[in-house]
């Protein structure tokens, strides 16, 4: 496996404009905290869809009652399938306060890095939600959904016509919808990148097309030809869904993928995973969250690294001890690990391989700590 990691400081910059210009109304007021906190969703937050562990209530804290920013914080999500901004205004409707897209920094989030290398370039986006959405949204011009994709191929999924909920996309109807999809040709133009956006929703089909892609140069059907890049937006082996026990995650479809990939190739499938732990998005993460601090206060920090742009500590509040804890524990001071018992760890201690700086109950419980901590 490899791993390369980024996310624009041009991409966080642009972000952060937006957040100033929302701001601009508001006056600074006092100094700006010294301490910053990044939110874990899935488990944390929300649990299939519902506020969890006093959620609305903590967040509310960090808010003047005029509804303004009193403590900067973030979500750093494994999650995703929709862009930012969608999330944000989902989030703020759930949870009952402003949250702006520059605040959510999603699996997917670095794949707006890799602008530059595919922007024109034919790639397929995978997943649930709106996958190709999210990747038109960073700007790439030529995406299309792994549902849109295989729709192109007559037979490419034999098992389709057992699938009675895929109603609205199949090989006869694409071939009617010429004028949305007439510049995509894609007998001729190979797929140069798949991007695994969000947990895929049908393994079986998304791995048979996967392999396709990823075995012959970009052109299912034809010849075996070098492989095409592969990223994912995170490697979860499991998180925590509505369900008692956990789910299979991004991490789990990639083992599938892995080995079957391995299985018919004679050349070992090659792919990056961006996500946490890898500590690189817990820089990403202090990077976004100084921009939302210093917008907030009307400083002109910027992304650089120096002396006064840093926080005392950031807080990692998670419900993942291989995710959370360990990303937040491999990035070192001043990430603080906070783990909850509302998501994948259920233990009545601290976790033995990747034990946190302290564990609660829930977020609200956490949010009390900290707010004790800062004396605040
Ligand atoms: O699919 C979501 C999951 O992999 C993790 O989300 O918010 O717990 O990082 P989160
Ligand atoms: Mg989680």
């Amino acid at each position: 496996m490899r791993f390369r990691s980024c996310f624009g400081v041009s991409q966080v910059k642009a972000l952060s404009s937006r957040f100033r210009r929302l701001y601009s109304h508001l006056r600074p007021q006092g100094r700006r905290p010294s301490f910053g906190i990044a939110f874990d969703i899935d488990g944390v937050i929300i649990r299939g869809g519902n506020p969890i562990g006093g959620s609305p209530q903590a967040l509310s804290r960090l808010h003047a009652e005029d509804g303004t920013l009193k403590i900067p914080y973030i979500f750093l999500t494994n999650g995703g399938g929709v862009p930012e901004s969608k999330r944000a205004s989902e989030l703020s409707g759930l949870l009952g306060v402003q949250i702006l897209a520059l605040q959510v920094v999603q699996g997917h989030s670095p794949f707006r890095d890799l602008l530059s290398r595919f922007e024109n370039d034919l790639i397929v986006a995978v997943g649930k939600g709106e996958p190709a959405k999210v990747m038109l949204e960073y700007g790439f011009k030529k995406v299309l959904s792994i549902d849109e994709y295989a729709s192109f191929f007559k037979d490419i999924d034999p098992l389709s016509q057992y699938k009675t909920w895929r109603i609205n996309q199949n090989y006869e109807i694409m071939k009617n919808m010429n004028g949305l999809y007439s510049r995509y040709n894609v007998d001729s133009d190979a797929v140069k990148g798949t991007f695994i956006v969000s947990d895929p929703v049908d393994w079986g089909r998304d791995i048979q097309v996967l392999c396709d892609i990823l075995s012959c140069g970009g052109l299912p059907g034809k010849a075996k030809g070098h492989q095409p890049a592969l990223y994912f937006a995170s490697d979860d082996l499991e998180y925590q869904a509505a369900f008692p026990s956990e789910r299979l995650g991004m991490g789990a479809f990639r083992i599938a993928l892995e080995s079957i990939f391995n299985s018919v190739n004679s050349t070992p499938l090659w792919y990056t995973s961006f996500g946490k732990p890898n500590p690189y998005v817990f820089k990403i993460a202090e990077s976004v969250l100084m921009q939302v601090a210093s917008t907030r206060y009307g400083g002109q920090c910027t992304v650089d690294d120096t002396k006064e742009n840093k926080f005392s500590t950031i807080y990692m509040i998670g419900d993942n001890p291989m995710v959370d804890i360990k990303g937040a524990t491999k990035a070192g001071r001043p990430w603080f690990s906070i783990l909850t018992r509302t998501g994948v760890f259920k233990g009545k201690d601290n976790h033995q391989e990747y034990p946190a700086d302290i564990v609660v109950e829930n977020v609200d419980e956490a949010v009390e700590y900290i707010l004790k901590k800062e004396a605040l």
